[in-house]
């Protein structure tokens, strides 16, 4: 239904699904590659309640081994609820509290709603009703609502000035205690009143707009957080509205969700669903929001979350504190290990979001992107595929000790390995899997290569520099690929051809590192650790790595039922392309 009157309708063709989902894209737009920082891990809460809290979190993380890149900041920062303002009591010093944090290379987010508290004094409504930057109301009035503040105004980022005075409060000067290692969170910016919005002369009514709103706010923090910086730094921004093209600026969460088992099978169709609506940069507040997990029920959301593209952890002011740590050991042991699970894919992510910007296709993909073929995938939705090479499914009911898991590819005898065990299955369509509370399954396609980094570290940004281990699982003709992007992470020095993109090749002759671009090159100081081959059916007598002009000799060793090759130490700089060939 059309309540303004009009619609817009565009149809997308393609012999595939994606190709659909591509023109969606570029249409709309994909989202540009994120800072690494906001791939990894996040915890908030409404809210971490003064300087001491925000240290004690911090410093917690690094008491029980569990990594963390951001801490978040709820409403409860600001001078009673007007945004751009810190309350002095409880963060008397929040510049050294961000320099704490970026001291273990985490950052801070802080959350700065649209509303604007009406208070006289307060410069941000001041200046807003003297330069008339408020929405308006059907009589021409400033339109006033409730919200966190009590009485409040919107403002009206369709006006470009008042789009440009916001923009401006993000400035460091504007914004004391701010550094470009502070990220944004834009929330309550569906507004679900009736209101009016003068643009240009034309009156747009609330109906006309809708969640355009929220896009409009997110624009102009974009656009602050770039002048900020001088367009230095990627922002960081989390939105709760969304509306075609928001991913060209911000990640999306699903709201206020609830610590109930339903709530967290229902992140699944959510966020796959966001993801074919170009927004791949999705994720669902891992344990709910309201309520409170028990055990079992928080596990299971941090292996799920662990494997959805934004993972984070939030809850309700009123609910009991449910930070990894004040749960058993057993189950911090759990949480711990899913975390670890997502830092060791960190590079793997990033270079799936950098594919995204590429290409539009989404990250998280449903089952019938890869197999159309298989009319049983079309209805599957607690289950998908990252990029086209993992195989996931969360378990996301109460004490289950089996899942049902599809195995696409049946017409192609594709393997699936466990990522755990290495165990290859043929795809046959369902299966039982035996579950403990420790598993997550996840499979890696036959065929495919994946990067991991399995030093534990604090945080994704003291693992820049960690070695690599390269995943080759191998399909039913021995041979597999995979891609690897590397850049600074944070910066857009990669637009000027500062970063690398390597395709990574095997086959029984030899394994290759190769540039797709070889004017673009990054000065990377990882390496390969490690490269463990699966399912090899005839293992090669010697291996040999060539880089540069050197040649060296390298160790194997067989594992499991001898299909399991590991290739010790190669010592290959990712700097540069390699080679490894191997003799039989
Ligand atoms: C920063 O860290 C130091 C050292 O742990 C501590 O003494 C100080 O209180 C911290 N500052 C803030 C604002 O948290
Ligand atoms: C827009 O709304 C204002 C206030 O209600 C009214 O005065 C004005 O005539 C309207 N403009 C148009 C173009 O409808
Ligand atoms: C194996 O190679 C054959 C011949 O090139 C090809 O038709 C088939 O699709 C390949 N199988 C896989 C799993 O890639």
């Amino acid at each position: 239904m059309s309540e303004s009157g009009l619609i817009d309708v565009f149809v997308f063709m393609g012999d595939q699904p994606s190709d659909v989902f591509r023109q969606y894209t570029t249409l709309t737009g994909s989202a540009p590659i994120p800072p690494k920082f906001s791939l990894a891990y996040h915890q908030c809460r409404w809210n971490y309640v003064d300087e001491a809290d925000v240290r004690s979190v911090d410093d917690n993380f690094d008491v029980h081994d569990i990594p963390a890149d951001v801490i978040w900041l709820d409403i409860e920062y600001t001078d009673r609820k007007k945004y751009f303002t810190w309350d002095v009591e409880k963060f008397p010093h929040p510049a050294e509290m961000v320099a704490n944090l970026t001291a273990k290379g985490r950052k801070l987010v802080a959350i700065i709603d649209p509303h604007i508290k009406r208070e006289a004094g307060y410069f941000l409504h001041e200046d807003a009703t003297e330069k008339g930057y408020y929405v308006k109301d059907k009589d021409g009035k400033d339109y006033e609502g409730w919200c966190w503040p009590g009485s409040s105004s919107y403002l009206d980022f369709f006006n470009p000035e008042a789009s440009k005075y916001y923009s401006e409060r993000y400035k460091f000067e504007n914004f004391p205690g701010t550094s470009n290692d502070v990220h944004i969170w834009n929330d309550m910016n569906e507004p679900s009143i009736q209101h009016h919005e003068q643009n240009r002369g034309r009156n747009l009514s609330k109906r006309h707009v809708h969640n355009e709103y929220g896009l409009w706010n997110i624009r102009a923090t974009h656009q602050g957080m770039l002048d900020r910086s001088d367009n230095k730094y990627r922002p960081f921004i989390l939105t709760r509205s969304a509306f075609a093209g928001t991913q060209r600026f911000a990640a999306v969460w699903t709201g206020d969700n609830a610590a109930e088992w339903g709530h967290l099978a229902a992140s699944l169709p959510m966020c796959l669903s966001l993801s074919l609506a170009g927004i791949s940069f999705c994720g669902a507040d891992v344990g709910g929001f309201f309520k409170y997990p028990e055990a079992e029920l928080m596990t299971r959301w941090y292996q799920a979350g662990a494997f959805q593209p934004f993972f984070r952890a939030h809850s309700h002011i009123e609910t009991k504190r449910r930070e990894p740590w004040l749960y058993e050991p057993s189950t911090t042991a759990l949480i711990r290990d899913a975390n670890r699970r997502r830092y060791a894919l960190i590079d793997f992510w990033y270079t799936l979001f950098y594919e995204h910007s590429k290409d539009g296709l989404p990250v998280m993909r449903p089952l019938f992107q890869h197999y159309p073929k298989e009319e049983a995938t079309f209805t599957i939705d607690d289950q998908y595929l990252l990029g086209d090479k993992l195989l996931v499914r969360p378990v996301t009911s109460a004490g289950a000790t089996s899942v049902k898991v599809y195995f696409p590819g049946t017409e192609s005898n594709t393997l699936w390995y466990d990522v755990d065990s290495y165990q290859a299955r043929v795809a046959a369509g369902y299966a039982n899997i035996d579950v403990t509370l420790a598993k997550i399954p996840v499979y890696q396609r036959g065929g495919s290569i994946i990067p991991r980094k399995e030093r534990v570290r604090r945080s994704s940004l003291l693992m820049a520099d960690d070695p690599y281990t390269l995943v080759v699982a191998l399909d039913s003709n021995n041979t597999a690929s995979g891609s690897l992007y590397i850049d600074d992470g944070e910066t857009y020095e990669y637009k000027k051809k500062k970063y690398i993109y390597a395709k990574i090749s095997y086959t029984t002759e030899e394994m290759t590192y190769s540039f797709v671009n070889d004017k673009a090159t990054y000065p990377t100081q990882s390496w390969v650790e490690r490269i463990v081959i699966a399912g090899i059916k005839v293992p090669p007598k010697t291996a040999k790595l060539h880089q540069g002009d050197k040649q060296t000799a390298l160790q194997m060793t067989l594992h499991r039922g001898n299909d399991v090759l590991v290739v010790r130490k190669p010592a290959a700089t990712m700097a540069q392309p390699w080679k490894i060939t191997f003799s039989y």
